[in-house]
């Protein structure tokens, strides 16, 4: 008979971060279970209905009808993958120096690389609040000091950041990191004015700290918008760029980039222990982007989730209290709501359940337990009628609380 061994024989095994891992409660423990049936806005997964399977599969059976040999063996990633984000890059205005930039497994990737090439368990680094929640994960787990900066309706809030710079330094720290996500923020969906951009570059370079531009929405914008990349701007030379095809292409191809100051991609690239990736995967997300198709799809993307946003806005209007109050996005996947202090966030997600439908309580963007008054609710999943009939539900579901607290 095969014996159950008790799981803290392995304890002594484990590295101090992988102990942390096992002792840290999980941002997700506040999600109650869903019934099959309920409509999820909880989490920011793209739409299926617009996956381009067409493409996808034309791209596979073109490749496979080319040099299998070639693409399936040990190789190098697929050099016009990174002609094409050398080339996104510098549309964008990025004057690009290709041995900065590095493809990777999804962003997660290098956001899970950084704590191992620049933190040391006490070590301070920068976040905004709310922020991504994988992200505090992986920082969490890696023993760091996080500190939090507010974020208002224009994206971090620059004066608090000066102010903690200002203070970490009378106490002789300095941090490693600045967190950022700029662009249609996750969870916010704010978008950080040029302005503000040049002055938080601006800051970091002063300071001597990084800045990690998270740009996974950035793409996706519902008009034009003239906030630069901070990878363009006075100070750039402490930007490390993050960028995802997740979102514009599909998350199930797991193609990321990075690009950031030489020494950084260095440490990356060592820590990267698969050492590039696939040459088929690259190949194939090279193959389906040609022609312009990338840029037709993403238009396309684009208007798609534009019309979603605006359901779910318009649906928030009709169903909602009138002192809830959520920003509206101009880009991205996500509406973010602030609630009044009679309707908890976790309490109101159960509530809403059992009306039929559920999103993510605020807490999760925080590493500091902030957020209880906070929803993150995702347009990107669902389709135009489950959002409606989702944001209905929610809206059913505090007035009841209302009436049971009255
Ligand atoms: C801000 C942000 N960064 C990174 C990611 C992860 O992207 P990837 O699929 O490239 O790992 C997400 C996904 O939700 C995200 O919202």
């Amino acid at each position: 008979m095969t014996r159950v061994p008790d799981t803290s024989m392995y304890e002594q095994l484990f590295s101090q971060a992988a102990r942390r891992v096992a002792h840290q409660t999980s941002i997700l423990v506040d999600l109650p279970n869903e019934k099959p049936d309920t409509i999820s806005l909880a989490f920011g997964d793209a739409d299926p209905s617009i996956f381009p399977t067409h493409q996808i599969t034309a791209s596979v059976s073109g490749l496979l009808s080319e040099n299998v040999d070639a693409i399936m063996n040990y190789a190098p990633a697929d050099a016009r993958l990174h002609a094409l984000v050398t080339q996104r890059l510098e549309a964008r205005g990025v004057e690009v120096n290709p041995a900065q930039l590095m493809i990777t497994y999804g962003s997660s990737q290098v956001l899970g690389l950084l704590p191992q090439i620049l933190i040391e368990p006490g070590d301070t680094i920068i976040v905004e609040g709310p922020t991504f929640l994988g992200a505090v994960e992986y920082f969490a787990a890696s023993g760091a000091r996080i500190e939090t900066i507010p974020v208002g309706p224009e994206g971090m809030d620059i004066d608090a950041l000066a102010s903690c710079l200002a203070d970490l330094k009378s106490q002789n720290v300095r941090p490693k990191f600045i967190y950022t996500i700029p662009t249609f923020q996750n969870p916010t969906g704010t978008l950080m004015p040029a302005s503000a951009r040049a002055r938080l570059v601006a800051l970091a370079a002063e300071h001597g700290v990084l800045v990690v531009e998270d740009d996974a929405y950035g793409d996706l914008h519902f008009k034009p918008h003239t906030a630069p990349s901070m990878l363009t701007l006075p100070g750039n030379e402490w930007v490390l760029h993050i960028g995802t095809f997740s979102k514009i292409l599909a998350p199930g191809v797991r193609m990321a980039w990075a690009y950031g100051p030489p020494a950084v991609m260095k440490r990356l690239r060592a820590f990267k222990s698969e050492s590039d990736c696939g040459t088929f995967v690259t190949r194939l997300v090279s193959h389906m982007a040609q022609d312009g198709w990338l840029e037709r799809h993403i238009q396309s993307l684009r208007s798609h989730y534009a019309t979603k946003s605006a359901a779910m806005v318009q649906a928030i209007a009709e169903h909602f209290p009138a002192d809830v109050r959520t920003n509206v996005p101009e880009g991205g996947f996500f509406v973010y709501g602030y609630l009044p202090h009679d309707l908890p966030a976790v309490a109101l997600n159960n509530v809403a359940i059992r009306h039929g439908a559920s999103f993510l309580p605020g807490t999760t963007g925080y590493a500091n337990g902030q957020g209880t008054h906070e929803m993150r609710i995702a347009f990107s999943f669902q389709t135009v009628p489950n959002l409606v009939k989702g944001i209905a539900s929610i809206g059913s579901a505090m007035r009841e609380m209302r009436q049971t607290n009255n």
